[in-house]
């Protein structure tokens, strides 16, 4: 899409110690997830070796859900990228904490990635694909997409798959995490300080 987040307005919320608001719920997330296999579907219909990477720890679920909408034969990649730390902003530094991957030569590569922000992370393992595999084509399916977090080295990411584009918050839930917590919520919240 990008689709927006749903307008209603929600209650604020206490899990796991952190204050929050529900922005896209289980529901929504299923329903867009179909409709962007099915996009994912189309543009893959003719390939015979697609790899997705999904990027963790974040796009655990994700990746999981998606899968399973995917009908097109596929590999399962993980790579594990950090730049958030324990903080609510990133650091600004990509930190690849396992980057182990098969030969990519010629194969139809899908990264998925939980969430864009400063675009810093997608631009470092993208770069990164391409200087080292080269692979027959190379996108990215992400869940959230923040523009407004965009920093200018990261202006030229394209993102092939979008799910909701989101304002500039701290999200949480759905594979996101705050210090390592809320990862196993089942939905997309906004974190209200
Ligand atoms: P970027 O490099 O700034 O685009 O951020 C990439 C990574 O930072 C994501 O894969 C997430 O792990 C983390 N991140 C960015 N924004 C958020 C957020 O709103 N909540 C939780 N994690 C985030």
């Amino acid at each position: 899409m990008s689709a927006g987040t749903e307008n209603a307005a929600s209650e604020v919320i206490l899990i796991q110690d952190t204050r929050m608001e529900v922005l896209i719920s289980e529901d929504a997330i299923q329903n867009r997830l179909k409709a962007m296999a099915a996009e994912i579907n189309a543009q893959y219909k003719d390939s015979q070796n697609l790899v997705v990477i999904a990027v963790l720890k974040g796009a655990f679920l994700f990746l999981a859900d998606l899968v399973r909408y995917i009908t097109v034969p596929c590999e399962i990649e993980f790579v594990r990228l950090s730049s958030y730390g324990n903080q609510m902003h990133s650091s600004g530094q990509v930190r690849p904490v396992d980057l182990s991957l098969p030969n990519l030569a010629d194969r139809d590569v899908l990264i998925v990635e939980d969430i864009v922000d400063t675009g810093l992370t997608m631009q470092f393992f993208t770069e990164y694909l391409r200087s080292l595999h080269h692979t027959r084509s190379l996108r990215l399916a992400v869940l959230l997409d923040k523009p407004e977090a965009r920093k200018p080295e990261a202006k030229e990411l394209v993102l092939d798959f979008v799910g909701f584009t989101v304002g500039n918050d701290f999200m949480v839930g759905y594979g996101l995490d705050k210090a390592g917590l809320c990862r196993n919520l089942p939905f997309v919240a906004r974190v209200i300080q």
